[in-house]
């Protein structure tokens, strides 16, 4: 796993204003997991543009890994204990509407971890698990790869994803 410094306060993290974000028979991507035990449990909530981002994201943003892209996008989550976001991959929606993509493979989605791994905090991409994540750790993956999240803990699991790629307009 990639590595940056941790430049944030985690108390600004969270008392951010975070939003549910209905999930269940909403996205598409998770259309599969109909199952009725998932209706209260699918989902994660989000802090996302337009709302103002805090200072430090600013900062990252200007990191050389984000040199090659026009558009970089920043959102936090929180994930409460319970709460899952089982395998699925992004449908890039509001991007595709809002900056003329077609092709989602041009998209990429950089998660970093704000903390350190709690108990039961298990990411997934594609065919591996993460379990053992320092705060400042960040993984990266382009368009359709497969990712989860869970949180099967007792403590909130915090990451920040910035999405990006290059406008097509
Ligand atoms: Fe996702």
């Amino acid at each position: 796993m990639e590595y940056i410094k941790p430049i944030w306060n985690l108390e600004e993290i969270r008392s951010l204003d975070y939003e549910f974000v209905e999930t269940y028979q909403k996205n598409p991507s998770y259309d599969h997991y109909h199952h009725s035990r998932y209706k209260d449990i699918i989902g994660n909530e989000a802090y996302y543009l337009p709302k103002p981002m805090p200072s430090f994201i600013d900062e990252i943003i200007k990191y050389p890994i984000f040199d090659e892209f026009d558009i970089v996008l920043p959102g936090i989550h929180r994930m409460q204990p319970g709460m899952v976001l089982p395998l699925h991959a992004d449908p890039f929606g509001n991007i595709k509407r809002l900056y003329n993509i077609e092709d989602i493979e041009q998209v990429y989605r950089y998660l970093f971890f704000l903390e350190d791994s709690k108990p039961g905090h298990l990411t997934q991409l594609e065919d591996k698990i993460i379990v053992n994540n320092e705060a400042g750790n960040y993984i990266k993956w382009k368009g359709s790869a497969l990712h989860a999240a869970f949180n099967m803990g007792i403590e909130d699991r915090y990451t920040m994803q910035i999405t990006c790629f290059n406008n097509s307009i």
